[in-house]
């Protein structure tokens, strides 16, 4: 249990914060003060399976309820965003779910919210802190894998999308809902690209869904290959689906399965694997064993970096909307790529 001076009010009760949010701040022993929900019946009940102290019975009352130093976490619909941060009290301290905002001009109103009110606020690109990125980072930055030089993310799975009734009118999907994490990660790992190219598109059987497969390149140049597949509609069982990122560098290499989008949102084992090579050119893949998962711990770390920085106000926050605005272009530019079939520069 770490011991932290901040406290937590939730803003919305969904399948997030009950898969994710609410165990993740149980384990890393986080204190949640309430939770609000415009279904306020729902936040009653995760109020009470979660054992919180309030379900609050609007939003004003979620804000009367915040001491000096609550985080403010909003886990609500990207649309429904600047709504509720134009009533979050000036100076407060804000965790918002990803996608910031629906398209890029969203995006860039919700920064100029955030930074009239002067907000310390952060978005919650959470694969960045899942246990095994955090494992991969230390063994790139080690040197031990050698130059990055690919970074593959490949997901083959079926993904329960009727679990999200919100993303069955909205203009864009795929992307903008998942592929969003592995670009964010994709910039983490290596910077910002040259340019993007991408195309995702719809499955017969899913034909509200703007879309439900991407292919999506990142241009980093001669030496650097980038690339994010994925495929949500594989309905024809277990056997061949998967999900993994694997990275290689001109040393070694590290593979990445990522359990959880297998089974969502039970998920099944994660698997993490690498290897280094001797100056022979010669090595063995090793398989270790990580504590924790995407789901639920990585959350505990995009909130952990709002807490840091609301008890050291010198602290920017890794988080920071203005990072989350650069993976906001590069999304904006994947769908200006898929609409004009070209590359689209930075
Ligand atoms: N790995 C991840 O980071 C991840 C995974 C899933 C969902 N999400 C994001 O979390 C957000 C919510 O997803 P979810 O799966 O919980 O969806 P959900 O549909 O299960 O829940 C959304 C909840 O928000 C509530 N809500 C909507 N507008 C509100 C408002 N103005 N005030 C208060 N409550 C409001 C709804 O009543 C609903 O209970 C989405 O933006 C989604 O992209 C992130």
């Amino acid at each position: 249990m770490r011991q932290t001076d901040s406290d937590i009010i939730i803003i919305g009760a969904g399948g997030i914060v009950q898969h994710a949010h609410l165990p993740a701040y149980k384990k890393a022993g986080y204190t949640v003060r309430g939770i609000y929900d415009k279904d306020i019946a729902k936040a009653k009940i995760v109020a009470a399976d979660f054992g919180l102290p309030v379900a609050f019975a609007s939003l004003e009352q979620a804000i009367d309820a915040a001491g000096r130093s609550t985080v403010f976490d909003l886990a609500i619909p990207a649309a429904a965003l600047l709504s509720v941060l134009e009533k979050i009290p000036p100076g407060s301290s804000v965790l918002l779910q990803k996608p910031m905002g629906e398209n890029l001009e969203q995006a860039k109103n919700i920064l100029k919210v955030c930074n009239e009110k002067k907000l310390s606020a952060g978005i919650n690109f959470q694969l960045r802190y899942a246990p095994f990125i955090l494992k991969a980072k230390e063994l790139l930055n080690s040197g031990q894998i050698g130059t990055l030089c690919d970074i593959e993310i490949n997901i083959n799975v079926l993904t329960p999308w009727q679990l999200w009734d919100f993303l069955f009118t909205l203009p864009r999907m795929e992307i903008l809902y998942h592929s969003i994490h592995y670009m964010d990660l994709v910039r983490q790992l290596a910077g910002e690209p040259e340019s993007v190219f991408a195309r995702t598109i719809k499955h017969p059987d899913m034909p509200q869904l703007a879309s439900v497969k991407s292919m999506i390149y990142m241009d980093y140049g001669e030496n650097l290959r980038a690339s994010i597949l994925t495929n949500h509609c594989h309905k024809f069982g277990p056997r061949h689906q998967h999900s993994y990122i694997r990275i290689e560098g001109t040393r070694g290499a590290i593979y990445i399965r990522l359990g959880l989008l297998m089974d969502y949102p039970q998920g099944v084992p994660d698997e993490f694997e690498y290897i280094t090579l001797d100056e022979n050119g010669e090595g063995k893949w090793k398989s270790i064993s990580i504590e924790g998962s995407w789901f639920p711990d990585a959350f505990a770390g995009s909130m952990g970096e709002m807490m840091k920085a609301q008890s050291d106000k010198k602290y920017k926050p890794d988080n920071n909307l203005e990072d989350g605005l650069k993976t906001m272009r590069w999304v904006e530019r994947a769908y200006q790529s898929t609409e004009n079939g070209k590359s689209v520069k930075k």
